[in-house]
């Protein structure tokens, strides 16, 4: 990422700390080894470049500068030539994070010429995810896709990638968006609303007009000016049912994507969007699903906390590299089994983290998220492995199901619905060898919030046969 911060942007932040500190504006012949440093070249190649003889560069610019220089930056740093772009870049940072902090204490504001709206949630402590920040940027910035879809878990840590990828985008390459707007959804949320509001933040005048032409006004906007659109926790706008929502939503998506443009709209959700959203031919958008942290940040994410040992891995493991469920987890080990991941699973207890669980409570509970079958596939599962084996193969899954439905079971409706539910990453799959038949399981939270079915949503509607003595 380092490579990509804009070289003017940094000029313009140092300039100011040198103006303040020493009350002078750097010279041309200090910008000239400033920048020549940045690039990595030598005093002879910068002195070919600019014009000045290297002796004067070097005795004359450069020792002073960075005398100079370290005094302005603080802190006991010794700048050097060799260590000035480093050093630059974290001042850099510095200066934008304090930016974005500011920002977030008065809500809406500029930070550089980009005006921002909506709060972002707080960056701290960050771990992993480089590759997928990586391949954001290039299908952001190279290959300019107007919409992309992160879906993934509740907690599994959608919200806080796309605040880190707004956070290095604003530090990178500043300026590049005039507007970005963090729009966090809710339960009583709407397109409807979520149209309205994108209308006040450009401070378009929509008049009496009805639903097509404020899109048409939207379109507009977004084609002409440089947007960065998230709308957060997609999967709270609409009855999956409601076919009339899903139209509007495709209206929306449709209207917003279709002709090519700079900008872009990032969506979460927990569920895939063509469930949400009518998707025809006509929207086309990148799909990209989020699984937990890969297991070297996990534990460094462990070890930050305190943990340690070989357990860790086993710890990252049974989450499945969560981090909203890994923190629950390490701070109930921490306070209750003195930092021993050990004892902690020696009592062979598995704890469900509240993000995790309000997920699950909405996929049970709300209506339109999880019909029959896929319930009954996922209290199948949960019963079966805590029998004993981890992967229950497909050909047992049908015949357990048809027994216990006490009716005929279509193949063809039970694929799609194991389909839906590892696309919401609610079952998994085992796909170590790709020619062997498939076979499902899941994840220990979920297996113990089926089984436990802390709010009764699990085994209410759906069956009366809980069994009681099941380990988990
Ligand atoms: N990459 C990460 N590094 C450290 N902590 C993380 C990371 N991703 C998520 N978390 C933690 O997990 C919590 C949930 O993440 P969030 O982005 O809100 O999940 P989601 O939006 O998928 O529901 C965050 O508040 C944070 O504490
Ligand atoms: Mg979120």
């Amino acid at each position: 990422m380092d490579s990509d911060v804009n070289l003017d942007k940094v000029l313009e932040i140092l300039e100011e700390r040198v103006l303040q500190y020493t009350g002078r504006y750097l010279t041309e012949a200090e910008i000239a080894v400033i920048k020549g440093s940045w690039n990595g070249k030598d005093y002879k190649e910068i002195a070919r470049d600019s014009g000045y003889t290297m002796q004067y560069l070097q005795a004359g610019v450069g020792s002073p500068l960075w005398t100079m220089l370290s005094k302005v930056i603080g802190e006991g740093v010794q700048v050097k030539k060799l260590t000035l772009k480093p050093i630059l870049l974290k001042v850099v940072k510095k200066d934008y994070l304090k930016k974005l902090k500011a920002l977030n204490q008065n809500d809406d504001g500029l930070v550089g010429k980009t005006i921002m709206y909506g709060e972002l949630p707080k960056v701290g402590l960050f771990y992993g995810r480089e590759k997928d920040i990586k391949d954001l940027k290039y299908q952001i910035n190279v290959l300019k896709q107007t919409c992309i879809a992160i879906t993934g878990v509740g907690g599994v840590g959608k919200s806080l990638l796309i605040a880190k990828l707004i956070e290095e985008m604003l530090l990178e390459k500043p300026d590049t968006y005039e507007y970005i707007i963090w729009n966090t959804l809710t339960r009583y949320s709407s397109v409807d609303e979520i149209v309205a509001k994108l209308i006040k933040n450009f401070n378009l005048n929509d008049g009496n007009k009805n639903f097509n032409e404020k899109i048409s006004l939207l379109s507009n906007h977004i084609n002409t000016h440089r947007c960065l659109i998230v709308l957060d926790g997609f999967e709270n706008i609409a009855n999956v049912k409601n076919f009339e929502q899903k139209l509007e939503s495709e209206d929306f998506f449709i209207g917003l994507t279709r002709e090519p443009h700079q900008s872009c709209i990032i969506v979460t959700s927990q569920v895939p969007l063509e469930e949400i959203t009518y998707v025809t031919k006509k929207f086309s958008f990148l799909s990209l699903r989020l699984e937990g942290l890969d297991e070297r940040s996990a534990i460094e994410m462990l070890y930050e906390k305190g943990l340690s040992g070989e357990e860790c891995k086993e710890l990252v493991e049974t989450y499945r590299g969560n981090p909203s469920e890994l923190e629950v987890v390490t701070d109930r080990i921490n306070r209750f089994f003195g930092g021993s991941i050990k004892n902690f699973f020696k009592y062979k207890s598995t704890v469900i983290g509240p993000r995790l669980q309000a997920m699950l409570n909405q996929q049970f509970g709300q209506a339109g998220f999880l019909n029959n079958l896929q319930k009954q596939i996922m209290i199948y599962l949960a019963e079966e492995i805590s029998k004993d084996s981890s992967f229950i193969p497909f050909s047992k899954l049908v015949d357990g199901l048809k027994e216990r439905l006490n009716l005929e079971l279509s193949i063809s409706e039970l694929i799609m619905a194991l389909e839906v539910l590892e696309q919401r990453s609610l079952v998994e799959t085992s796909k170590k060898f790709t020619k062997q038949e498939a076979s499902y399981s899941l994840e220990p939270v979920v297996k113990k919030y089926i089984l436990a079915d802390p709010l009764g949503l699990v085994y209410e509607q759906s069956s009366k046969t809980k069994i009681s003595n099941s380990s988990y």
